[in-house]
């Protein structure tokens, strides 16, 4: 089995003994009301997701991170990992301190030792994290959004966020389990933030041919909002992998974190953290993790050339644009394809978006039509 990243699977879920001590002790602590997305962080930091992190970043490690892409302790780390609150709030609490982390509906979620407080210049990071200042990048209007002090320490969760996905929900530690009991060796996974395409599906598929299993890691957390909902795209991969994929070595599952739109530095964090959930190679293809014309086509795949193979630990299997192509009659990438792009079929995420908002159904070369089925129906459910 893989070894996680930093060398051993960090585990700061509290045990039930634990779990009713601290929820009792956590009602007398001052407390901070997280964001979704920061809920999402501390339960992936917990279930160890994001190994070796214990907690959020100290600004040390952040600096590195920033800087060099690497924790202070020199092991590679791309995207940092922090928990902003107000300047206000962040003025009554004291360095030492336990402090209660709630969400938006009042549970208490975890338990953070506050080791550090810091302010941060969100210039100097939306630029080394997402290469721009441009407002119109998701990541960089979310960083301009966010409060100004980040709060940095271990933590401990008390209690899991997300509950939406039962069937579909495992976490590092189950995952490696599943993976062994199904005598698995080698595993590809696969991140996506959109529904299954044919072009995917031939990533993945090519992956498969090379590896006893495939991991459909789909990103469930929060995306930019013309993104098509978790909930609905959890529906379209059902579908698609109960007729076209050979159960016996496919395996579907969340990743519940939110999606940075960091391109390149996105990629690598991607990749160190399905190592963390026992995989030993990760696709990357075009554009990951990409928005807009932020990032050059292969960005993501050339960052890891920054890297040795053992500072990394997981195998990165980069795939050239695919499309279909319609004298070859198949899926195929400019690898494999000697015919111009006139034979090609090209349609953005936007033009799909658009077409099945209107109930048109994109041609079955560029997505199977049991997927399509779905989306649309979804979609219209909600818009009534
Ligand atoms: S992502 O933001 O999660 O990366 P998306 O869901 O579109 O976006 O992509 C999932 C994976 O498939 C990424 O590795 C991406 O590079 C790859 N990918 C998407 N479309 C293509 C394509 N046409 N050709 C090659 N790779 C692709």
């Amino acid at each position: 089995m893989v070894k996680p990243h930093g060398g051993t699977l960090v585990n700061r879920i509290a045990t039930d003994n634990e779990r009713d001590v601290l929820l009792k002790e956590a009602n007398s602590l001052p407390s901070v009301t997280l964001s979704d997305w920061s809920l999402s962080d501390l339960e992936l930091i917990a279930n160890g997701a994001f190994s070796p992190l214990e907690g959020f970043m100290n600004q040390n490690d952040y600096l590195h991170v920033l800087k060099e892409m690497k924790l202070a302790n020199g092991i590679v780390w791309s995207i940092p990992i922090t928990l902003p609150v107000s300047k206000q709030i962040s003025n009554g609490l004291e360095i030492g301190q336990d402090i209660a982390l709630k969400g938006s509906d009042d549970v208490i979620y975890g338990i953070l030792t506050l080791e550090e407080k810091f302010e941060y210049n969100k210039d100097v990071e939306a630029l080394f994290i997402y290469k721009t200042l441009d407002k119109n990048h998701p990541g960089v209007r979310k960083t301009y959004e966010k409060e100004d002090v980040y709060l940095a320490g271990p933590i401990t969760l008390l209690n899991h966020p997300l509950k939406q996905f039962n069937k579909f929900q495992y976490d590092p530690k189950n995952l490696r389990s599943l993976f062994k009991k199904r005598g698995w060796n080698t595993i590809a996974a696969f991140q996506t933030r959109n529904p299954i395409h044919r072009a995917h599906e031939y990533l993945q598929k090519t992956a498969l041919e090379m590896t006893d299993g495939l991991l459909i890691h789909p990103l469930v957390g929060e995306t930019k909002k013309d993104d098509i909902p978790a909930k609905l795209r959890f529906e379209s991969y059902q579908a698609l992998l109960e007729k076209y994929y050979p159960e016996e070595r496919v395996q579907l599952s969340v990743y519940p974190a939110a999606m940075r739109y960091a391109g390149p530095r996105e990629a690598i964090f991607h990749a160190l953290v399905r190592k963390n959930y026992g995989c030993t190679h990760f696709i990357v293809g075009r554009d990951h993790a990409g928005v807009g014309d932020y990032y050059g086509t292969y960005e993501s795949q050339e960052i890891f050339e920054q890297f040795s193979s053992d500072e990394i630990g997981i195998e990165i299997l980069k795939f050239d644009h695919a499309f279909y192509c319609k004298i070859c009659e198949n899926m195929a990438t400019a690898k494999t394809c000697p015919h111009s792009s006139d034979a090609h079929l090209h349609l953005s995420g936007t033009k799909v978006r658009s077409m099945l908002r209107k109930g048109e159904v994109p041609p079955k070369e560029f997505s199977r039509p049991e997927v399509i089925d779905v989306l649309i129906k979804g979609m219209h459910s909600d818009e009534k």
